[in-house]
């Protein structure tokens, strides 16, 4: 069973300044093939017209729409929508284009004109949403010959197929190993012992749990060797180790080391999570020919709907939809 995001979740997410979800490898923001695609839809922009990002975080593709606007010397107007808190000032913005963000607001209740939008995009957005409800109310939206496009996450895509392998690697090394909720009682027996010196069993617990870490590392050190998909193993080890080591030659206190662990625990607990909302929203066979009947039956043609490739890897499906 896979929990879901809420929107409180989404705000800390954004107010903690991540630009995307896919902060390592888009931290400029969308580019190659995702950028590619999105600007070919923004050739059909006049100025005047209304753009709507549906589900739209901290506005990675308003950002694209501005930048093309503004190369292309177009006035237009548009607006984000999200269900988290998000705040517009850190989103890209023109002298003559002001994006406006309509934060906490479900897009199946958007709130916007009947008929007033000629565009609806979203990025990684619609898969989350009640496609149903979500749909309906971009239909109502969209101007006459107006558009629906939007990428979303599939079952058959690398970065779900990469997120399922590092849940299994979060599960191994935290539920399995246990290695870093070790690497803490390891550290509190060695506190308790430094404040009263105690008895020889504190030292034998201490070097026995000591033995279990150092043959458990030597495991995952394996691995990382062994496994190229061992992103979220490397990038562990790496942390833990940060705890074993000094800072510029002083001596970490004990206490700074045990919430080093306890950062560590609580940054891979929300890994997780995201990792599993990530899971539960991607889109299965059943669901994308769900979602095409449901354009089609508020009013939308389906011109395209297909896979879309990132550096030759499937990163899920691009879909256009024309009132
Ligand atoms: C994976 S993020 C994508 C954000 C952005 N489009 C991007 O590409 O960086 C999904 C976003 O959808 C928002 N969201 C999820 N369900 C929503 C809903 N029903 N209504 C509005 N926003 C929603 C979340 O708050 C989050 O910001």
């Amino acid at each position: 069973m896979n929990s879901r995001l809420d929107s409180k979740h989404w705000t800390e997410y954004w107010k903690s300044g991540n630009k995307t979800t896919f902060n390592s490898q888009f931290n400029d923001g969308y580019d190659g093939e995702i950028k590619s695609f999105w600007k070919s839809i923004f050739y059909d922009l006049k100025t005047g017209d209304s753009i709507a990002d549906f589900c739209c975080g901290s506005g990675a593709l308003i950002n694209l729409v501005i930048e093309f606007a503004s190369e292309n010397s177009l006035d237009i107007n548009i607006c984000g929508i999200d269900y988290a808190d998000i705040s517009v000032d850190r989103i890209k913005r023109l002298p003559n284009i002001l994006p406006r963000i309509i934060a906490n607001t479900s897009v199946e209740h958007s709130g916007l004109a009947d008929s007033s939008i000629d565009l609806i995009i979203s990025q990684y957005g619609i898969e989350y949403t009640d496609i149903d409800l979500a749909i309906k109310e971009a239909s109502r939206i969209c101007k006459a010959k107006g558009k629906m496009v939007f990428i979303a996450h599939t079952e058959e895509s690398k970065i779900i197929k990469e997120a399922s392998t590092n849940i299994e690697q979060i599960d191994y090394c935290t539920k399995r190993l246990k290695i870093a909720a070790n690497v803490r009682r390891m550290l509190l027996v060695l506190e308790d012992k430094a404040k009263a010196d105690l008895s020889g069993a504190s030292r034998k617990k201490a070097d026995k749990l000591r033995t279990k870490i150092n043959r458990d590392l030597v495991g995952l050190n394996t691995i990382i060797t062994s496994n190229k998909q061992s992103t979220f193993v490397k990038y562990f080890v790496n942390q833990l180790m940060g705890v074993f080591e000094s800072d510029n030659g002083k001596v970490i206190p004990m206490i700074e080391k045990l919430k080093m662990v306890d950062s560590l625990l609580q940054e891979i607990d929300d890994y997780r999570l995201r990792l599993s909302d990530l899971l539960g929203a991607a889109l299965s066979k059943e669901m994308q020919s769900k979602l095409k009947q449901v354009l089609t039956s508020n009013g939308f043609r389906v011109d395209v709907f297909e896979s879309i490739y990132y550096q030759t890897n499937n990163i899920g499906i691009k879909v256009v939809a024309s009132k």
